[in-house]
């Protein structure tokens, strides 16, 4: 059998963060509270930060039909490839706060984030640091593609 081993931090004392994540965070944080959620109650916010210390918010944004909605992180990231498509993206931090459940841990993205955050990665060719949080912890990974073993990637799809 062969194995994939994934690494992550879990960090509880935040005073070890570098000001540049608390920050990232901070912003995450506020853009959640403002997010569309009124069918889950849910609300997610996060913040990228671009090579130009630049940052891109986004949190979610939901419709009476429901599939219409979209998740934060691509709110985050599709803006960020619409204006500044020839930035690269340094590190995401993602948050999801919610008056009617306990989020006992910090929320990992959903697989249609993970996906298009591989892809912006890849697209890239710069590891994309992914940060996720509650008030209690943070989880940081080296790269989108640990959270996301065997992800879609087939380059015959891109035309010449
Ligand atoms: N949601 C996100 O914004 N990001 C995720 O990674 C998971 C889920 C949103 C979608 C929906 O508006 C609400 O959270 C409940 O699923």
């Amino acid at each position: 059998m062969k194995e994939i081993v994934i690494k992550y931090k879990a960090i509880t004392n935040f005073s070890l963060l570098s000001t540049v994540d608390k920050d990232l965070m901070k912003r995450a944080s506020e853009v959640a509270n403002s997010a569309y959620a009124p069918y889950s109650s849910f609300h997610v916010g996060a913040a990228l930060i671009l090579e130009n210390d630049h940052v891109v918010v986004g949190n979610n944004q939901e419709n009476s039909s429901f599939p219409c909605g979209i998740c934060a992180e691509r709110v985050a990231l599709f803006s960020a490839g619409t204006n500044y498509p020839n930035l690269l993206i340094k590190k995401i931090a993602i948050t999801a706060v919610s008056k009617d459940f306990n989020l006992e841990n910090p929320v990992g993205p959903c697989g249609l984030c993970r996906q298009v955050l591989i892809e912006c990665e890849d697209k890239q060719g710069l590891d994309i640091e992914i940060i996720l949080f509650n008030k209690k912890q943070v989880i940081k990974l080296n790269k989108a593609k640990d959270l996301l073993p065997f992800f879609f990637k087939e380059e015959k799809l891109k035309r010449t």
